[in-house]
């Protein structure tokens, strides 16, 4: 029950990792008590830490789930409320799924999560996705009606781009990656958290607001679609939405056009800043990167 199958590895925006078996599995009815622990350890962890730094749609979402760090949470119960609130489900799987099964889900509002949660040394980090990411981080937010259809919309482009090549997929996991998963959200009380990647992680949970290293660039379609990222370290660059609406609104349009623009731009590496980018500092100071309105 442990070492979940492995079939073969290939690369994807995780690095070079197992791909796991595409079925979809039943959660094991019992965890052995390390792993409640290794749940509980992570969750109490990052919900300290994250109060004041996540969004209060994410941090809501959780407690309105009922997670909470006594035990590993089951996906059965989860799903009742998911049902009822937004009507997605969430279904077991082994590991990361190739690209276009993962799309699939989504375009059916299932979610897939990885059923086993990584051991005790890996706490701090992990390459691969586990329950307590997929879980903790992406889970919560399928709550909010507007990012519950966006998920499902990029489920649908998914499809669509994996239909179109492989330029067109790079491209729109760029935007799940600087969305989905490292997604910052501007808000009267300052710079909050919504990117699973972020949230999942005690260290990125700090830099990604704190530190004054990273970029941190407002949302612009084309700009992140070119924008190259790191799988290795901390982002060098963060995308700051307004609100879940604008995402949903700047992505509803149909991207074929898109793709083919692109297509003769070259991308931009992952830290660089331009004169026309819209640029927040820490806290909650905003101004143009060419000097404007700070
Ligand atoms: N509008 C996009 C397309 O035509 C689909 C999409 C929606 C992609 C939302 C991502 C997010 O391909
Ligand atoms: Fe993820």
């Amino acid at each position: 029950m442990n070492e979940p199958r492995r079939v073969e590895h290939q690369q994807t925006d995780k690095g070079y990792v197992p791909v796991y078996t595409t079925a979809i599995v039943d959660q094991p009815a019992e965890y052995p008590a390390d792993d409640h622990a290794t749940w509980g350890t992570l969750y109490e962890r990052q919900r300290a830490l994250l109060v004041g730094r996540a969004c209060d749609e994410f941090l809501q979402a959780q407690d309105a789930m009922g997670m909470a760090p006594d035990r590993i949470p089951r996906f059965d119960d989860l799903n009742e409320v998911l049902r009822a609130t937004t009507g997605w489900t969430l279904v077991g799987v082994e590991g990361l799924l190739p690209e276009l099964e993962f799309f699939d889900h989504l375009a059916n509002r299932r979610f897939p999560v990885t059923w086993w949660i990584r051991r005790p040394d890996q706490i701090d980090y992990i390459a691969e996705p586990d329950l307590f990411h997929d879980l903790f981080g992406h889970v919560p937010l399928l709550m909010n009606p507007v990012f519950a259809d966006y998920m499902e919309a990029y489920g649908k482009g998914g499809v669509k781009a994996h239909g179109i090549g492989p330029d067109a997929l790079q491209h729109l996991t760029r935007l799940y990656w600087y969305t989905v998963e490292f997604g910052l959200i501007n808000t009267p009380d300052g710079l909050r958290i919504y990117g699973a990647g972020i949230v999942s992680s005690k260290g990125e949970s700090l830099y990604s607001l704190e530190s004054d290293a990273p970029n941190r660039i407002g949302f612009d379609l084309e700009r992140i679609m070119r924008t190259r990222y790191r799988i290795d370290t901390f982002q060098k660059t963060y995308f700051v939405i307004d609100s879940f609406e604008q995402l949903m609104n700047a992505t509803a349009p149909d991207f074929t056009p898109i793709y083919a623009r692109l297509d003769a731009q070259d991308a931009v590496p992952a830290g660089d800043v331009h004169v026309d980018d819209r640029v927040f500092h820490r806290g909650t100071g905003e101004g143009w990167a060419d000097g404007g309105d700070v």
